[in-house]
């Protein structure tokens, strides 16, 4: 497995491996409305372009396919964060938020926060985050459960 900054030839790749990620894993822990706002049919392949080209972006990637990627954006936000459906708890995520926090160093940010959803939680769980509090967000009219988390990295 290698990490490597995202390009644009990337992005269809990742959003595949995003629609799948969440109606086949974040399924276990919402319902079937919610992950379809969450990740509808039609996404729309330049926003996605715009987004994931204006943040630190990684790419785990092996034999050439895509197996997870992380958005790190310049305050510490780490935004979207995924592992292929096919290769979860397989110490990607690790990996990748090993990168983000490495990236996030360099650029002297001292707290990474994200909003964990409730399948991710234990991941960042696991990597020292810890819960400032459990929200409800809107997507596309259906609300959903999430939290936001912190870890300070000084
Ligand atoms: C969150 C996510 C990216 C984590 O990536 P991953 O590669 O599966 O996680 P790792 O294998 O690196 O896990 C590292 C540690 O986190 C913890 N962990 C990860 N998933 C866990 C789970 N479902 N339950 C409990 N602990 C978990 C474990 O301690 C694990 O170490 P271990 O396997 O040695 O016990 C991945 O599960 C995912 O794609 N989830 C769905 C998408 C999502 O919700 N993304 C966040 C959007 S806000």
């Amino acid at each position: 497995m290698r990490l490597r900054i995202y390009e644009i030839a990337d992005t269809e790749e990742i959003m595949k491996l995003f629609y799948d990620t969440v109606h086949e894993v974040n399924i276990h822990d919402y319902t079937q409305e919610q992950v379809d706002a969450w990740a509808p049919a039609n996404m729309d392949i330049d926003v996605w372009i715009k987004g994931l080209g204006s943040k630190f972006t990684y790419v785990a990637e092996e034999q050439g396919k895509i197996i997870g990627f992380g958005e790190l954006e310049a305050n510490g936000h780490i935004d979207r964060f995924y592992c292929h459906k096919d290769f979860q708890r397989k110490g990607i995520g690790k990996k990748i938020l090993k990168q983000l926090e490495l990236k996030a160093k360099s650029l002297k940010i001292e707290k990474l926060f994200t909003e964990a959803s409730i399948t991710a939680k234990p991941f960042f769980e696991s990597q020292n985050f810890i819960v400032v509090k459990q929200q409800e967000v809107e997507r596309r009219g259906q609300k959903l459960i999430n939290f936001i988390m912190e870890k300070s990295i000084e």
